[in-house]
C-alpha cells in the first residue's frame, strides 16, 4: 500500500503577520513546514510527502526540505488551499501512479503528534473512505447573524473541532476534489484550478458535499493550527516543553 502525504503551506500567513509565508516561520529555531514534514517522515506510515509551497518560494522551500531526500518533492501552490491541495494531488499521483492512500495535512498544524498521523492511515487501511481527527470542544459556539445577534446555541456535545491529517481512499479524495482518476496530467480540460467549488476549508467538507461518509478519530491537542500570534506564543511554549 503507498501512502503519500500532501502539505498545503501555499498561504500567505496574513492573520498571524509576520511578514512572510506562515510555514516559514520558525518556532525555536526551526520552520513550522519542517516540523510538520518531519512528523509525517517520522511517523513510518507515509512513504512521500508532496509539499505545495508559495508560488515565489518553491526554490526556498525545497531548499529547506533538502534533507529529506526523495522522500518529500515540492510543488508551486495555488490560489486557495483546495487548489493547492489539488495541484500537489496531481504532482503526487504523477509521481507515484500506485498510489492508495492520501493525507492532507496542513504546515501549520507543525506539532501533531506521530500517533494521529498512524491512526488516520490505519483507519483508511482497515477500510475508511475518509477519516479526520477531531477534538471536543471546550467552549459554547454560538450561530450569529449578520448584525451580531445570536441566532442560535447547536448542542455542544455533539460538536467536534477537526485537525489535520485527514485521510482518504485515493479515488475518494480525486471525486471530492473534482478530478478524475482516468485524467491525464496534460489533458487539455485541466486547469490550475480544481473543481471542487468555493468556500470548502477542509477535505472532508469536500467529501461530505457529495455525500459521502467521513469517520472521525480522536486527535490531539498538539495538532492546533497556529494561525495567530497567540497560538504563536503557544507553539514556542509547547516546543519548549517538549525539547530534548
Ligand atoms: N494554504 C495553501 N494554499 C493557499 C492557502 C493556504 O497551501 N492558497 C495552506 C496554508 O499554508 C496552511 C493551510 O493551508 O498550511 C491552512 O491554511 P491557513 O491556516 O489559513 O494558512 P494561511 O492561509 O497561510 O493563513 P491566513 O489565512 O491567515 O492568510
Ligand atoms: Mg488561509
Amino acid at each position: 500500500v503507498t501512502v503519500v502525504a500532501l502539505v498545503p503551506a501555499a498561504g500567505h500567513g496574513v492573520r498571524l503577520g509576520a511578514g512572510r509565508p506562515k510555514a516559514l516561520v520558525t518556532v525555536a529555531g526551526e520552520s513550522l513546514l519542517v516540523r510538520a514534514v518531519r512528523g509525517l517522515t517520522e511517523s513510518g506510515s507515509v512513504d512521500r510527502v508532496v509539499v505545495a509551497a508559495p508560488t515565489d518560494e518553491v526554490t526556498e522551500v525545497t531548499g529547506l526540505l533538502a534533507s529529506f531526500g526523495r522522500a518529500v518533492d515540492v510543488v508551486a501552490g495555488g490560489e486557495t488551499r483546495t487548489d493547492s491541495v489539488g495541484l500537489a494531488l496531481r504532482a503526487a499521483l504523477t509521481a507515484l501512479p500506485n498510489t492508495s492512500v492520501v493525507l492532507v495535512h496542513d504546515a501549520a498544524r507543525a506539532f501533531m503528534p506521530t500517533s494521529v498521523i498512524r491512526s488516520v492511515v490505519d483507519t483508511v487501511r482497515a477500510g475508511a473512505g475518509a477519516v479526520t481527527p477531531v477534538l471536543p470542544l471546550a467552549d459554547t459556539v454560538k450561530e450569529v447573524d449578520a448584525t451580531g445577534f445570536v441566532r442560535h446555541t447547536p448542542d455542544r456535545a455533539v460538536l467536534r473541532l477537526t485537525q489535520t491529517p485527514q485521510a482518504f481512499a485515493v479515488d475518494v479524495l480525486l471525486r471530492a476534489h473534482g478530478l478524475s482518476a482516468r485524467t491525464s496530467p496534460d489533458d487539455p480540460s485541466r486547469t490550475g484550478r480544481s473543481g471542487a467549488g468555493p468556500g470548502a476549508t477542509d477535505d472532508a467538507g469536500l467529501v461530505e458535499r457529495r455525500g459521502e461518509k467521513v469517520l472521525t478519530v480522536p486527535g490531539h491537542p498538539h495538532g492546533f493550527k497556529i494561525t495567530t500570534p497567540f497560538d504563536l506564543v503557544v507553539a514556542e511554549a509547547l516546543a519548549a516543553a517538549t525539547a530534548g
